[in-house]
């Protein structure tokens, strides 16, 4: 299998990435959602132009760095980053961006918004700041429709800022509640005098159910384009829509129950995604990845059924940290390899 590639490796099946790519954008023209990726899936340029060839409005980065990257070669013109920036030194690559792009970020106290008021005060257009909303899911936010009102009106008090709209990274299976949330913030800020243009909501456990946040202008989504375990055991996907494989070698048959491959954490990564087990076996369910060291993983299963050698590919829990593991993806159309690409924004976590 793939003989011509070293183990570990990391394949992306273009025809499979491309097919993830062109329903979900249908699904979204279908329900009158524009689509924003999130680009810390696959960390490619080359994706990330493919995604906006299929009709995305722009892209999502987590990171300064990351856009960066995402951007230096041409093609891709409309960025927003979905995270709190603070510091001179950011927020100065910030405005350098913000000449190359079009630019929008996030803020959720006045902390970074001070901040981002000072690098782009004087600057020639203004700098466009959602508020960050937690609707649920209790990582970063505003936690209330009334905080999101006062923080919007700060906003737009601010030199080199221009409110623009809310941002919220949503509880799996919260879309009634995201609904409720963000329809009430809208009206506590239009009744202040202010336009909420863009709602951004989105990922992937929730995709089909996109259209169920109807207050939403667009939909920021990252792991369906590879699709992972995660999204298969959740029923959102199925094993054929898993573009990220890893293509592993057995280098030791201990046991008539055991296996160990060549590669451990530093491939598919300690990232459970609360799943028992770290990936998928493909054409072998009834294998567990049993345990990780660094290098090896441990298979187990009643009759193990390997020999030394022979090669398999796994289906990780969570692609996208898989993505960051290794320099380069090796791209392959089915049993074709393409060639290899360096994964241009790879550790970019600044
Ligand atoms: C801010 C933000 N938006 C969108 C996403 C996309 O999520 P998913 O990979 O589930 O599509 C994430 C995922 O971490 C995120 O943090």
């Amino acid at each position: 299998m793939f003989s011509d590639v070293d183990t570990p490796a990391v394949l992306v099946d273009l025809d499979v990435a491309e097919a993830n790519i062109g329903r979900f954008q249908e699904h979204c023209n279908t329900h009158g959602l524009k689509l924003r990726p999130h680009i810390k899936t696959h960390k490619l340029p080359m994706l990330a132009k493919a995604q906006m060839k299929a009709g995305a409005i722009g892209i999502t980065c987590q990171k300064v760095s990351e856009a960066e990257a995402m951007v230096a070669e041409g093609g891709i013109d409309d960025v927003l980053i979905t995270f709190n920036i603070l510091g001179a030194e950011k927020t100065q690559r910030l405005r350098a961006l913000a000449n190359r792009v079009r630019l929008s970020v996030v803020a959720d106290n006045m902390t970074v918004v001070d901040g981002l008021s000072t690098a782009f005060a004087g600057a020639e257009r203004p700098l466009d700041v959602l508020v960050e909303c937690d609707t649920g899911a209790a990582r970063c936010g505003v936690t209330s429709p009334e905080a999101a009102a006062s923080l919007a009106g700060l906003i737009h008090g601010k030199p080199g800022l221009r409110f623009a709209g809310l941002m919220t990274y949503p509880p799996v299976g919260g879309e009634a509640h995201v609904q409720a949330w963000m329809t009430q913030a809208v009206a506590v800020i239009e009744a202040r005098g202010l336009r909420v243009d863009v709602i951004s909501n989105g990922g992937s456990p929730g995709m089909w159910r996109a259209q169920d946040v109807s207050v939403a202008t667009e939909y920021r989504i990252g792991t369906y384009i590879y699709n992972d375990r995660s999204l298969v055991e959740r029923g959102v996907v199925t094993w054929d829509d898993c573009a990220l494989t890893v293509l592993a070698t057995v280098i030791s048959v201990p046991a008539k129950d055991r296996a160990v491959i060549d590669c451990g954490t530093k491939v598919l990564t300690s990232d459970l995604l609360g799943l028992d087990g770290s990936g998928h076996v493909l054409g072998r369910p009834d294998i567990k990845v049993a345990a990780l060291s660094e290098e090896h993983g441990v298979l187990t299963a009643e009759s193990i059924g390997f020999s030394v050698g022979q090669r398999l590919r796994i289906v990780p829990n969570h692609a996208c940290v898989v993505s960051n593991m290794l320099d380069e993806v090796v791209l392959v159309r089915n049993e074709t390899i393409i060639g290899a690409e360096p994964v241009a924004a790879r550790g970019k976590v600044w």
